[in-house]
């Protein structure tokens, strides 16, 4: 199938081994996309166990296999928070491929330090979700919202939120406040946007198998002397048990939506947020 031959995609926070932004990132090249990914560079200390054990590449990884697809792909460190690297990186892709059809913004803070009382919580820890969940997605929808206009090829911008977007938990407020934004951002720039034929949607994925890395369940792990991979396994078995469709998501069925949105079936769909939950919240 190529239904996004001849497009270019740029990924965010696509070096995770089980990442929703890998996932992404091969979908969209198995549809005939030429993809950039994303990263920041981390240290062990930061990555899932799983990926340091098996020297997991990151985004060079990612970029082998969507090149096994055929497609062409360009592998890019970028640090978030600084919006100089956004915006070279946006101009990068376009020098590469000489047009950007595709943003998806998936990447988000390392999770695990926000989860605290909103009475604990540090504004440092506020202030980088901020940063990472939400300023960053907007600049990246400015610079590669400036692109795709002067290009004038129209667009797809898809935010990956979450169900956190629609719906907070307790010891959630910094995650979830950087979320609710995403929807709100998402709805201005699909207005701001729709002239162009650019259209802007956000994805809210329930929990997802992706492996990431949280702060909190290692420490857990740590208190109660089991393995990281041990206490993840048990947090998603009862996570499934709330799931009408009995299982928390993987990362391709997160991708698959971003693939549909990224479509020309979806030209005519734009400011909306779109739960893949496994019925778990209907909003
Ligand atoms: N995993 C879940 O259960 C879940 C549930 C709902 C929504 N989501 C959303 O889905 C998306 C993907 O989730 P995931 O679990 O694959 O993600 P993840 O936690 O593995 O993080 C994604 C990527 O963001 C990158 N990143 C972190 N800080 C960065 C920075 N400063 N600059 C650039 N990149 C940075 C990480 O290195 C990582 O590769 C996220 O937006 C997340 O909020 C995830």
């Amino acid at each position: 199938m190529a239904a996004l031959k001849g497009k270019v995609a740029l990924v965010t926070g696509a070096g995770g081994m089980r990442g929703v932004g890998r996932a992404t990132a091969l979908k969209l090249a198995s549809q005939g996309a030429d993809v950039a990914v994303t990263d920041i560079r981390r240290g062990a200390e930061d990555l899932p166990p799983a990926e340091v054990r098996t020297e997991w590449g990151g985004i060079e990884a990612v970029a082998g296999e969507v090149r096994s697809l055929g497609r062409r792909c360009l592998p890019i460190y970028c640090d978030l928070a600084r919006a100089n690297q956004i915006e070279d990186t946006v101009s990068r892709v376009v020098e590469e491929f000489g047009r950007l059809d595709i943003l998806v913004n998936n990447a988000r803070a390392i999770i695990g330090r926000d989860r605290v009382p909103v009475t604990e919580l540090s504004r440092e820890v506020w202030d980088h979700f901020m940063a990472i969940n939400s300023t960053a997605v907007f600049l990246c929808t400015k610079a590669a919202g400036r692109e795709m206009v002067r290009l004038g090829n129209g667009g797809r911008i898809i935010n990956i939120a979450s169900n956190a977007a629609k719906q907070a938990s307790a010891l959630g407020a910094a995650y979830s406040a950087s979320k609710f934004a995403v929807i709100g951002l998402t709805q201005a720039s699909a207005l701001d946007l729709a002239p162009h034929g650019i259209t802007v949607n956000a994805v809210c994925p329930g929990s997802i198998n992706s492996g990431r890395l949280s702060y909190w369940e290692r420490s857990r792990a740590e208190e109660e002397g089991v393995s990281l991979d041990a206490l993840r396994a048990g947090i998603l078995e009862t996570a499934s048990k709330a799931i009408p469709l009995g299982r928390v998501a993987e990362s391709e069925d997160v991708a698959n939506m971003v693939a549909f949105l990224a479509s020309e079936d979806a030209g005519y769909i734009t400011g909306q947020a779109y739960n893949v939950n496994g019925g778990l919240l209907f909003h």
